[in-house]
C-alpha cells in the first residue's frame, strides 16, 4: 500500500493554533481631523516653489516627460489637484520619460500599478490613493511586487496618507487656471495658440527635504 503524500502545510501547528490572537477588527478609522501645526516629520529643508502655466493636455504630458529626467529611484512625487486636473496626464508623460512598460491610465479598479522599466532604469509605481482609506499600511498590504525604495513612486490623492514613505518629496499641485490671471509664471508649451481657458493649468512644484533642496527644478521652466 502506498502511503498518502504528506502536505507539509497541514503539519504546521501555527495554522490551527487556537492560542493565536484573533486579527484586529478592520473597523474604519474615525475621521479625526489632521493635526494642525508643524508636523513631527517636517523636512529640514524646503526648496522654493516653482510655478508653471501649462495650456494643454499635451503640454502637461511634455512636462511629465521632462520631469522624468530629474527623477531617480527612491523619489516620491505627490500630485494634488481636483478631479480632472491632469494628474494622470502628467503621470503618463512621466512614464514615457522614464521609459517604462505599459500606458499609464487612470486605475479604476486598482490602487497601484507597477510599470517596469524597458531599460535599466527604475520602475514607475503609480498610485491612485483616492480609495486608499488606511494610508501606507494598506498600501503595504497591496503586496506590490517591487521594492519602493528602488522605484519612482507617483501618488495621486496621497495627502495625509503616504508622507511616511520619505521626508524627501516633490509635491506638484495642479489647478485649473480659469478666471483670468493664470498667465503668471513660465508657459512651458508651444501650443498656446490653441488653448482654451478650460485647458489652462497652474502647476506649482515644491520640493521637500534635502533631496530636492539642490535639484534644479528651474530647468523645467526653460
Ligand atoms: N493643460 C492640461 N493639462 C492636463 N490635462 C488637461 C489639460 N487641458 C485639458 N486636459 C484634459 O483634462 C483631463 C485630465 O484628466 P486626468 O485623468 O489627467 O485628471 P486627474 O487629475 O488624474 O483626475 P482624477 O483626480 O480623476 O484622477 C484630460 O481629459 C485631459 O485631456
Ligand atoms: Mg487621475
Amino acid at each position: 500500500m502506498d502511503a498518502a503524500p504528506q502536505d507539509p502545510a497541514r503539519q504546521d501547528p501555527a495554522r490551527q493554533d487556537p492560542a493565536r490572537p484573533a486579527p484586529a477588527p478592520q473597523a474604519p478609522a474615525p475621521q479625526a481631523p489632521a493635526p494642525q501645526g508643524p508636523a513631527e516629520t517636517a523636512p529640514a529643508e524646503t526648496a522654493p516653489a516653482l510655478a508653471l502655466t501649462v495650456t494643454s493636455a499635451e503640454g502637461m504630458r511634455d512636462l511629465g516627460r521632462r520631469l522624468a529626467k530629474l527623477l531617480r529611484a527612491g523619489d516620491l512625487v505627490m500630485l494634488s489637484g481636483e478631479l480632472g486636473a491632469g494628474k494622470t496626464t502628467l503621470t503618463r508623460g512621466l512614464g514615457e520619460g522614464l521609459g517604462v512598460r505599459g500606458a499609464v491610465t487612470s486605475p479604476t479598479f486598482v490602487i497601484a500599478r507597477v510599470h517596469p522599466s524597458l531599460g535599466d532604469g527604475p520602475p514607475l509605481v503609480h498610485v491612485d490613493a483616492y480609495r486608499l482609506g488606511g494610508g501606507l499600511d494598506e498600501m503595504e498590504d497591496l503586496d506590490l511586487d517591487v521594492s519602493l525604495p528602488d522605484s519612482v513612486i507617483v501618488v495621486e490623492w496621497g495627502e495625509g496618507k503616504v508622507e511616511e514613505l520619505t521626508e524627501d518629496r516633490l509635491h506638484l499641485r495642479i489647478d485649473r487656471a480659469t478666471g483670468g490671471t493664470g498667465a503668471a509664471g513660465a508657459t512651458t508649451d508651444t501650443s498656446a495658440t490653441d488653448a482654451t481657458e478650460d485647458d489652462v493649468r497652474r502647476v506649482t512644484l515644491t520640493g521637500l527635504g534635502a533631496r530636492w533642496s539642490t535639484a534644479d527644478l528651474n530647468s523645467l521652466a526653460a
